[in-house]
């Protein structure tokens, strides 16, 4: 009885190690190469700029502007990947409209989209920045997309300017509560503000509050140790420039300045990138990866990305450079 005990727990501890190992092969020799060409599981940069990701069910899913030649915007694209370095192209999640009379009809510019999954009507909801055909970057409003599957279609809700406001470089943040907000810079790019979404995530409550007047873009919030950290950009178009991280011990603020995160060369200019999102690896404790473009305005769909690890050794978080790293980095 005994002994049959201990072969059937061989067994098992066997079979434990054998799939451990396997497990590790796959990883083998994956990198996280930051400014390079980054391939999709069909050899094709990945074109997903300005972009964000969904964890859900197991899966994550990076959406991101789908650019073509020089500025041209051809919508939201979406990628799956289930260990965040080979990821699958699953198409368009929001296409630019063919009828004249849509907010988004073809020849506007769709920037920073955001999906979150909203569990009370268990559907995904996409925002992002919205700039109407011919009128440059002077519309300034948020976009409003649904969708029942994370990969779309996504359905066009709405567009406008929370509670009056200008809304152009943006983010989502679903809080621990299930409450989701969106960061937006206002009042042509100097304020930053924050607004609670609605139940249902579609539209901007009126709990809609300043944060600070600095002119910062590119906000990308993340929650560590009960305080909420704000990643943002200055405001110089495609070109980078030095980035700021804020702290807050509430998400509505006061929100101090602690200063430029990034270490390394070229860190006073974000390594040549500007910040998009930053995002918590599933499983891991404490582990957040910092998401930037570097932009290649007279070629976007050619723009690269960064990754790297927000590093959480110190008072304030950091992010170094590296030229490569592997997930494992993380503890
Ligand atoms: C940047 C902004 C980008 C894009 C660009 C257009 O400042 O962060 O998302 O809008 O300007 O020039």
């Amino acid at each position: 009885m005994k002994k049959q005990y201990y072969r059937y727990q061989l067994t098992a501890l066997f079979v434990l190690l054998i799939s451990g190992v396997l497990r590790s092969f796959g990883q083998e020799g994956k990198v996280i190469t930051s400014g390079a060409i980054w391939p999709d599981t069909d050899g094709q940069h990945i074109n997903a700029h300005g972009g964000g990701i969904l964890f859900h069910e197991g899966t994550y899913y990076w959406y991101g502007e789908k650019r073509g030649d020089k500025t041209s915007s051809g919508g939201v694209a979406v990628y799956s990947s289930t260990n965040l370095y080979d990821w699958k192209n699953e198409g368009i999640a929001l296409s630019p409209s063919n009828d004249p009379e849509s907010d988004i009809t073809l020849g506007c510019i769709m920037e920073r989209p955001k999906v979150i999954y909203n569990s009370k009507t268990d559907k995904y909801v996409m925002w992002f920045h919205l700039e109407l055909k011919g009128q440059g970057y002077a519309a300034a409003r948020a976009g409003v997309a649904v969708s029942e599957k994370p990969t779309g279609p996504f359905r066009f809700v709405s567009s406008f300017r929370p509670n009056g406001n200008m809304s152009r470089d943006m983010n989502l943040y679903v809080d621990d509560d299930g409450s989701a907000y969106h960061i937006y810079s206002s009042d042509e790019n100097m304020d930053l503000r924050i607004v609670k979404l609605s139940d249902d995530f579609l539209s901007a409550t009126t709990d809609d509050t300043f944060l600070f007047r600095r002119q910062r873009e590119a906000p990308a919030l993340f929650k560590y140790k009960n305080k909420y950290y704000l990643i943002t950009s200055g405001c110089t178009g495609w070109a980078p420039n030095q980035a700021s991280i804020h702290v807050a011990d509430q998400i509505r603020g006061p929100y101090t300045l602690l200063g430029d995160p990034m270490r390394g060369p070229d860190a006073e200019k974000t390594f040549g990138g500007q910040s998009t999102y930053v995002l918590p690896v599933q499983g891991k404790k404490d582990a957040f990866i910092f998401m930037a473009d570097i932009w290649r305005p007279k070629n976007l769909q050619d723009s690269r990305y960064i990754w790297l690890p927000v590093r959480l050794d110190a008072e304030v978080p950091y992010i170094e450079w590296m030229d490569e790293w592997e997930l494992n980095w993380f503890k």
